[in-house]
């Protein structure tokens, strides 16, 4: 079985793959967050520092577009090639209001023509490997019914499947049934998204969908980082863990060092990390409250240290 670990904006930026494949391990692939690409100009520039080959030298990303027209891919591939990156995934998945208004991210599954257009242009063009990472839908997951032939007709390298609908954001069930149904009608290589937190969720996924040989993880693994080594079987001491665990938290202070200027910023990032990965810890909702008070970094480290010390 592949894992891939799932992109999260905020989250699992070059920050955090960094120091997770420095420390605790190594997915089969990691994407970067949306890099967001309007009229042939990208949104935030800023997005585009997590491609650079300076910040992935442990392991290279799959790096994401965002977008809906030919003209910002091809911005967004330019940027690519400079890199030397050869494989790119766009996202039809983003539930946020600000992007789907403008037909992008899960915005765009209700419109097929757009994304038959799309494909059209970029794949008579494109050098790279492209895949997707879509949703059931945005109102309705009917309404991937009409994607499918689109899908099947394009060379697409993979295509990641959350199957929620967009209206949904990341609440409410997987539809395992939906999943199971249009993954058999998808003739290219389909993965797993969604819900992921522990070993018996891969099971189930395993028993529903046997064909599936690709998953992929995102908030599992910041509440449980130990998890993809689990998944693979790995036997890892209790002390190894704290070891692994104290690393992979200086690495990421070290990181964050280099992108921020001031405590508050830096915090603020580490704050948001916080309120999933405190999950893993027994005393997790205190841990996050303390984590949530620290007003200096000399402050977090004391909390994040004592805390992992007593793990
Ligand atoms: C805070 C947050 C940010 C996300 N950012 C992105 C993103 O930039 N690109 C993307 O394709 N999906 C993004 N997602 C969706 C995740 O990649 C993933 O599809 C979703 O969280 C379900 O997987 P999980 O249950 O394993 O977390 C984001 C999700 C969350 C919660």
């Amino acid at each position: 079985m592949q894992i891939y670990l799932a992109p999260l904006q905020g989250l699992t930026d070059w920050i955090f793959r960094e120091s997770y494949s420095e420390n605790i391990g190594k997915f089969d692939k990691t994407f970067t967050p949306f890099i967001r690409v309007q009229n042939g100009e990208f949104y935030r520039p800023s997005q585009c520092n997590d491609l650079l080959a300076e910040h992935n030298q442990v392991q290279k990303p799959v790096p994401q577009f965002l977008g809906n027209d030919a003209e910002s891919f091809k911005r967004f591939e330019e940027i690519c090639l400079e890199n030397n990156y050869t494989e790119v995934n766009i996202n039809m998945g983003c539930p946020y209001p600000m992007v789907t208004s403008k037909n992008m991210g899960a915005g765009l599954l209700s419109h097929p023509r757009i994304i038959s257009e799309l494909f059209e242009n970029i794949f008579a063009e494109s050098k790279l490997k492209i895949s997707v990472k879509c949703r059931l839908g945005m109102e309705d997951p009917g309404e991937f019914e009409a994607l499918i032939p689109i899908f099947n007709v394009f060379p697409l390298e993979e295509i990641i499947l959350h199957p929620r609908i967009g209206k949904q954001q990341y609440k409410g069930e997987v539809n395992y049934e939906a999943f199971v149904e249009y993954s058999h009608q998808l003739k290219h290589p389909v993965c797993y998204n969604g819900d992921i937190l522990n070993v018996s969720d891969v099971e189930k996924i395993i028993s529903i969908a046997p064909q599936i040989d690709r998953i992929m993880i995102g908030r599992g693994i910041l509440e449980h980082p130990f998890l993809l080594a689990k998944i693979r079987k790995e036997e890892i001491s209790e002390k190894e863990k704290v070891t692994k665990l104290r690393n992979f938290h200086l690495s990421i202070i070290e990181n964050c060092k280099k992108k921020y200027s001031g405590d508050a910023h830096f915090l603020k990032r580490l704050e948001e990390m916080w309120s999933y990965h405190a999950e893993g810890f027994e005393n997790g909702h205190k841990i996050y409250k303390q984590v949530k008070k620290c007003k200096t970094l000399d402050q977090y480290e004391g909390v994040v240290f004592k805390a992992i010390n007593e793990m």
